[in-house]
C-alpha cells in the first residue's frame, strides 16, 4: 500500500512556525514515527511552497499510488488548480488539517479542495495525519 502525503507551503517550517498553534515538532521528526507506526505502508512525504508543484505531484502519484493525504496549507482556501488536480486523479484523497480551521479565522473556514476529498481531519494537531493513515488501514482491511 503506497501512501503519499503532500505538505503546502509554510509547512515546512513545521517546528519552528507559529508553535503555540502548530506544535514544536518538525515533520521530518514526525515522519519518521509515522513510518514505524504504520509499517505496513510505503510512506512518501512531499512539501512544496509552489501550488503548481503540488499540482504537478498530485498528477505524478494519483494514478498509481493506493492513498494521497494532502495539507494543503492557505493553498486550502484559495486554489482552484488543487481542488481541480484532486477530481481529475484516480487515487482517493484525504485532506488533513493540523489546527481546527473552523474554531480559526473565518476566511480559513472555507476548503477549496474538501468536496474532491474522502473527507477532512482538522485540529488534531500533527495526529491528523495519522488518523487518515488509520482511515486508509482500516480501508485495506475490509
Ligand atoms: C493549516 C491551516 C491553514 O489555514 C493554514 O494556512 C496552514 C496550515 C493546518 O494544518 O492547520 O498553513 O492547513
Amino acid at each position: 500500500m503506497k501512501i503519499q502525503i503532500i505538505n503546502g507551503p509554510n509547512l515546512n517550517l513545521l517546528g519552528k512556525r507559529e508553535t503555540s498553534i502548530y506544535g514544536s515538532q518538525s515533520f521530518d521528526e514526525y515522519f519518521i514515527t509515522l513510518q514505524k507506526r504504520f509499517p505496513s505502508f510505503e510512506l512518501a512525504y512531499y512539501q512544496s511552497n509552489v501550488e503548481g508543484e503540488i499540482v504537478n505531484k498530485l498528477h505524478e502519484v494519483g494514478f498509481s499510488f493506493d492513498g494521497i493525504i494532502i495539507n494543503a496549507g492557505a493553498y486550502t482556501h484559495t486554489s482552484i488548480a488543487i481542488h481541480d488536480a484532486i477530481g481529475g486523479i484516480k487515487t482517493p484523497t484525504v485532506e488533513v488539517h493540523i489546527s481546527n480551521v473552523y474554531a480559526r479565522e473565518e476566511y480559513r473556514h472555507k476548503s477549496l479542495i474538501t468536496s474532491k476529498c474522502i473527507g477532512m481531519m482538522t485540529g488534531f494537531g500533527l495526529e491528523s495525519y495519522a488518523l487518515a493513515l488509520e482511515y486508509f488501514k482500516q480501508k485495506t482491511a475490509l
